[in-house]
């Protein structure tokens, strides 16, 4: 579609900043894409931007008035590029400097969530000096190791003895100088997605894997999303309220998606805050603003609504 009057009025010249150089530059492709087509159907006027070290030489030749950032993983979703909008003065979608890097770093808004009394499994950090023995026992003898800054379950491992702890620990350091371990929590995985002052319809994921890793994120066709999820509307409701107070007290603003587990009793446990999350179209958030009544284009929309 051309572009509409109403929407230059809106919107100006949105730049639709997508790829970047992380390790999730193949899904943040296919985000940007699916965004910029919304945009054009919306007939607002986009300038896509395949964002490359040059970035900043390039913004002023391009003349925006907003960016919407579709970028996934360290260097966009990470605060590095909203700090440097911020100092330009270029208005743009989603958290802030700080709540970007805050929520970017597992270790730290795991150990924030553990300060203000939220849950969240117990953790330990890893590294060369850890009692891979005395770790594994204090979390409960399964555990997750993770990379504090990857996404798209990179450098993930299961582990249940001190041998594989210390392969995952050096599997992880690999992609990170923050790694670490989690207690293993047997339940259901739920996904929450923030949209403005709105808490969308939770979504359960099923797998037949041993967990969520990227195969069963980007590959499998076996993977099974329930979206209403299942959870009878008074605990919808706390899984809800919990994501909203997850997201608030990292102090993230405009859209996310907040990842949580429940045990086999039912209890919640907070994973991890998603500042950009995926936006293609078998991604989690498109599918709960659906159930919610927004088409894509409507959500496209609202996330750019977030710049104001
Ligand atoms: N403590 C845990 N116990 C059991 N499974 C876990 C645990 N932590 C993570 N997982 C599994 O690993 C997956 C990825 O974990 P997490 O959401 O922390 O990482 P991520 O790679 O940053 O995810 P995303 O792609 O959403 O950014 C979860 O979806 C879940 O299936
Ligand atoms: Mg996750």
């Amino acid at each position: 579609m051309a572009v509409s009057d109403a929407m230059k009025q809106k919107y100006g010249r949105v730049g639709v900043l997508y790829g970047g150089t992380s390790a999730e530059r193949d899904i943040s492709l296919l985000s940007g894409q699916a965004v910029i087509k919304a945009l054009h159907r919306c007939g607002v006027e986009v300038v896509p931007i395949d964002v490359g070290a040059d970035l900043l030489q390039q913004l002023p030749a391009h003349r925006l008035d907003r960016a919407l950032i579709m970028l996934h993983g360290p260097g966009g979703e990470d605060g590095s590029l909203q700090g440097a909008l911020q100092f330009l003065g270029l208005p743009y979608t989603g958290s802030g400097v700080f709540a970007s890097a805050l929520a970017m770093d597992k270790l730290h808004s795991k150990q924030f969530w553990k300060g203000v009394g939220l849950p969240t499994p117990k953790f330990a950090v890893l590294n060369k000096e850890t009692d891979w023995q005395e770790t594994l026992d204090s979390l409960g003898g399964v555990v997750m190791v993770k990379p504090s800054h990857e996404g798209s379950s990179l450098g993930m491992t299961r582990a249940d003895s001190k041998d594989a702890l210390r392969g995952a620990w050096q599997a992880a350091a690999k992609l990170d100088s923050s790694v670490i371990a989690e207690q293993w929590i047997v339940g259901a995985e739920y996904t929450v997605a923030v949209l403005g002052d709105e808490m969308l319809p939770s979504i359960k994921l099923e797998t037949d894997h041993t967990f969520y890793d990227y195969d069963a994120k980007y590959l499998a066709d076996d993977t099974r999303y329930l979206c209403p999820c299942g959870l009878d509307t008074e605990a919808e409701a706390e899984l809800r309220q919990l994501a909203r107070t997850a997201f608030n007290s990292l102090s993230c603003s405009g859209w996310g998606r907040v990842d949580v587990m429940a045990n086999e009793a039912g209890d919640f446990f907070l994973l991890e805050v998603n500042t950009i999350p995926g936006m293609t179209d078998h991604s989690l958030v498109p599918m709960a603003a659906a159930e919610a009544g927004y088409s894509f284009d409507d959500l496209v929309l609202r996330i750019l609504d977030t710049s104001f």
